[in-house]
C-alpha cells in the first residue's frame, strides 16, 4: 500500500497512499527538502506535482529545509449515520497518511501533513502543533497548489465581491482564472474528470478562495483580515481540510459527501433538532404588498401573524417565519442595521402573544435576526436575543448578513474572514445551547460543519428566488446541484407560484416550482410564496409540497450535466415514499427515467409535468398533473419544457412482499 524511495539526501522521500478501492494514488514528494504532493485516478493525473507551503509573519516560511522524521499509514472505514440530510448513511472509507516534518535549520519548527485518501476524493490539512519558541502564530499565507490541468473547464462565482457568493456561476477555462473564485469550485479536465476543490470543518481561519498564482498553478487565496494577515492562531492548530472530489460524470459528484466525513461527530445531544417545512411573511415584501418597515403596509403585525399561523395549519405546513417585527427596519435598513434591537418588537406586534398563538395551534414559529452585518451590535445583544425566542418557546431561527462587508470589533471585514467565521460559529454554538436551530442567509459557505452542529440546518449562500425578476435565468438552478449544492443544503425559497407577478417575474414554469423541493435540498424548506397562492389557486399542486420531506434516508441522481439539466431521485426518511424532481436551462428536453432503482411495489404516483405547450417565458402556467400506479420494471419519459421541470411523487401501496 506504501513505500518508501529514499532519495539520496536524507530530506528526499516520496510516499504514495493509496485509496481502498485500489483507484486513487496520492504521491507524496520531499524534493530538495520541500514538500510537493501529486493526485492520480486509474493511472491518470488529476492534479499534477502541486506545493504544500505556508507563511508566518515574522518567521521565515515553513517551505524549505524540511525533512520528514517519521511518518504513518493506516486504513479507516466506517458508516456514518447523519441526523439529517439527504443521504442517511456514509460510507467514511479511507487510507489516512500522516507525515510528520521538521526543519533542518536552527529554527527546527515541526509540522503534519495529514492526507485522507478516499476513493472518490482526496484530502489534507496542515496541523501546527506548539512551536519550541512560540505557542500563536499569525499567518501571512497558505499556498497550497492544486495543480490542475490550464485546459479544465471551471464553473465558477467569483469571490471578494458585494454580494458575497450571490452571482451567477459562470463557465471559463481554468487559465483564465486570474481572480480569485469561491469554492466549491467544479472542474472538467480534459481526460474526462469531474471535481471539485473545497474545503471541510472551516474553523477559526479565514475561508479558502482560488487563483493562479504566478506560476499559473491553481492556489489557495485564504481571505484576508482587514489587518492583511490570514489568521491568528494559538497552537496547536490544524487548517480546515483540503478537499479535491473526483467523479467520472457531473451527476456522480452531486452524491460526493467526502466533506461530511471530514468532519466530527455530533458535539453533544442533539435529537431534539427536527427539520422543518414552513411558509412566512416574506414574499409579500419582495412583491411591494407589505413592507419590512413598520407603517400601513407593515407585514409583520400580530393580525398577519395569526392569519399566517391559520393558513399554516389549515394547509398542514409546521413553521411560519416572521421577519420586520423588531425595531430597526425603519428608513433605509441596509444602512441602519446599528440600530437593530432584536428584544424590542414594533409598536403593532406582539411577540408573547402570537407565540403563545402559535403554540395553541402546533406551529413552530421561525423567528428572524436580520444583522445587516452589524456583528458588534449583534453579539452584544446574543445572549439577550436567543433566551428571547427561547422563553417564547420559539426553535427556529432565520439570520441575515445583508451589506457587502461585516463591522466587527469596529473594523470592517469580509463575511468569509476568520473573524467572520468565528461569528457564525458563535451564533451555531450558543443556538446549540438554547436548543434552536439555525437558517443562516448571508452565511458562510458549508464546510460539512453541519456534522458536528446538526441545529445548523440550512443556508442560503449563492443566489436565491429573491433574486427573480431579471437577474435569474433557467440555468442557474441547474448549476446549483453541481456546485453551491457540493456544499450542503440551501434555502432557494422555493414554491413561488404566483410566476407573472410584476414586481418579481419568474423565469421557471409552475411545475418547476415544486420540482425545487426535490432538485434544492434545505432541512428547513420554505414554501416561499404567499399562502393564498397555495390553499385558493393552486390546491392541485400545492399536495405536492405537503408530502415532500425535508429528510431523506438516500439520493440517488439519475441525470444531468453542469448548467443544461439535473434529475434526481430521494427516499423518504419516515415511509417508503419516493420523490423525483427535475430541472432544465432555457432548453425544453426528454428524459428517461428507469424506476429499476424503487424497491419492489406497486406505487401511486402522482406526475405534476410541464404542459406540452407550457414555456417559462410565454405559457409558464401550463401543467399537467395525473395519477397512475407504476413499479419498478416502469420506465418514464418526460417532457421538460425551456426553464421548466418535473416533480413525482411515488406513495407506497403494495410491497408485494418485498
Ligand atoms: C436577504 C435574505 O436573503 C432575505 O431572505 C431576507 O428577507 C432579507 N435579507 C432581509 O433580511
Amino acid at each position: 500500500m506504501t513505500w518508501w524511495v529514499l532519495g539520496s539526501k536524507k530530506e528526499e522521500a516520496e510516499k504514495i497512499i493509496v485509496s481502498p478501492d485500489g483507484r486513487t494514488k496520492v504521491q507524496v514528494n520531499l524534493k530538495n527538502s520541500q514538500l510537493f504532493y501529486t493526485v492520480f485516478r486509474d493511472g491518470k493525473t488529476i492534479s499534477k506535482k502541486s506545493r504544500l507551503d505556508f507563511e508566518i509573519i515574522c518567521e521565515e516560511p515553513i517551505r524549505n529545509n524540511l525533512k520528514m522524521i517519521r511518518s504513518r499509514l493506516s486504513h479507516h472505514e466506517e458508516t456514518i449515520e447523519m441526523p439529517w440530510g439527504e443521504d442517511r448513511y456514509l460510507n467514511n472509507n479511507y487510507v489516512e497518511g500522516v507525515y510528520y516534518l521538521a526543519e533542518t535549520t536552527k529554527a527546527k519548527r515541526i509540522y503534519t501533513i495529514r492526507f485522507r485518501v478516499f476513493d472518490n476524493a482526496v484530502a489534507f490539512r496542515y496541523e501546527i502543533p506548539p512551536q519550541p519558541k512560540f505557542s500563536s502564530i499569525v499567518i501571512k499565507n497558505e499556498l497550497t497548489e492544486f495543480n490542475v490541468d490550464l485546459n479544465s473547464i471551471a464553473w465558477q462565482i467569483p469571490a471578494y465581491q458585494p454580494d458575497r457568493y450571490e452571482y451567477n456561476y459562470e463557465r471559463a477555462n481554468v487559465y483564465d482564472l486570474v481572480n480569485s473564485v469561491h469554492t466549491p469550485l467544479t472542474i472538467k479536465t480534459p481526460n474526462g474528470y469531474y471535481l471539485s476543490i473545497h474545503e471541510a470543518a472551516l474553523y477559526d481561519y479565514g475561508s479558502m478562495t482560488i487563483k493562479l498564482n504566478q506560476d499559473r498553478i491553481l492556489t489557495s487565496d485564504i481571505t484576508p483580515l482587514s489587518d492583511g494577515t490570514k489568521a491568528h492562531v494559538n497552537l496547536p492548530f490544524q487548517t480546515p481540510w483540503r478537499l479535491i472530489m473526483i467523479a467520472n460524470s457531473a451527476i456522480e459528484l452531486t452524491t460526493n459527501r467526502t466533506m461530511y466525513c471530514l468532519n466530527d461527530p455530533p458535539a453533544g445531544d442533539f435529537s431534539w433538532v427536527e427539520t422543518l417545512k414552513f411558509i412566512g411573511i416574506w414574499w409579500a415584501m419582495y412583491v411591494g404588498e407589505w413592507t419590512w418597515a413598520p407603517g400601513e403596509r407593515h407585514g409583520a403585525t400580530t393580525a398577519h401573524a395569526k392569519q399566517y399561523i391559520d393558513y399554516a395549519a389549515e394547509l398542514g405546513i409546521r413553521g411560519v417565519l416572521i421577519e420586520g417585527w423588531n425595531e430597526g427596519w425603519e428608513g433605509d435598513w441596509l444602512e441602519n442595521g446599528v440600530h437593530n434591537k432584536f428584544t424590542v418588537a414594533t409598536p403593532d406586534f406582539d411577540l408573547e402573544g402570537v407565540a403563545r398563538y402559535a403554540a395553541f395551534k402546533n406551529i413552530e414559529l421561525v423567528g428572524h435576526h436580520e444583522t445587516v452585518g452589524f456583528i458588534d451590535n449583534y453579539e452584544n445583544q446574543l445572549e439577550d436575543a436567543y433566551n428571547y425566542y427561547a422563553a417564547n418557546g420559539v426553535h427556529y431561527i432565520k439570520t441575515g448578513y445583508a451589506g457587502s462587508m461585516i463591522t466587527i470589533n469596529g473594523h470592517r471585514e469580509y463575511h468569509h474572514s476568520q473573524v467572520g467565521v468565528n461569528h457564525y460559529q458563535k451564533t451555531v454554538q450558543l443556538a446549540a445551547k438554547k436548543r434552536i436551530c439555525l437558517d443562516i442567509h448571508e452565511p458562510i459557505k458549508g464546510t460539512g460543519i453541519e456534522r458536528t452542529w446538526p441545529n445548523l440546518l440550512s443556508r442560503e449562500g449563492a443566489r436565491g428566488q429573491e433574486y427573480e425578476g431579471g437577474a435569474l435565468s433557467p440555468s442557474h438552478a441547474c448549476y446549483l446541484p453541481y456546485t453551491r449544492l457540493l456544499s450542503g443544503g440551501m434555502d432557494y425559497t422555493n414554491g413561488i407560484f404566483d410566476i407573472t407577478n410584476n414586481v418579481k417575474r419568474i423565469s421557471t414554469t409552475l411545475a418547476r416550482q415544486v420540482a425545487y423541493f426535490v432538485t434544492i435540498y434545505s432541512d428547513m424548506a420554505m414554501a416561499a410564496d404567499r399562502p393564498f397562492m397555495y390553499k385558493d389557486k393552486f390546491p392541485e399542486l400545492f399536495k405536492f409540497i405537503q408530502s415532500v420531506p425535508t429528510n431523506f434516508e438516500k439520493t440517488i441522481p439519475l441525470a444531468g450535466e453542469v448548467g443544461d439539466f439535473y434529475v434526481v431521485a430521494r427516499k423518504d426518511r419516515n415511509s417508503n415514499n419516493w420523490y423525483i424532481g427535475g430541472v432544465t436551462d432555457s432548453n425544453a428536453r426528454h428524459v428517461h427515467i428507469n424506476l429499476d432503482f424503487l424497491p419492489q411495489g406497486t406505487y401511486r404516483a402522482r406526475l405534476y409535468l410541464d404542459g406540452s405547450d407550457a414555456h417559462y417565458r410565454d405559457n409558464p402556467y401550463s401543467i399537467n398533473i395525473t395519477e397512475r400506479h407504476l413499479g419498478r420494471s416502469d420506465s418514464l419519459d418526460i417532457y421538460m419544457a425551456a426553464g421548466g421541470g418535473f416533480a413525482i411523487s411515488l406513495e407506497l401501496l403494495q410491497s408485494n412482499g418485498a
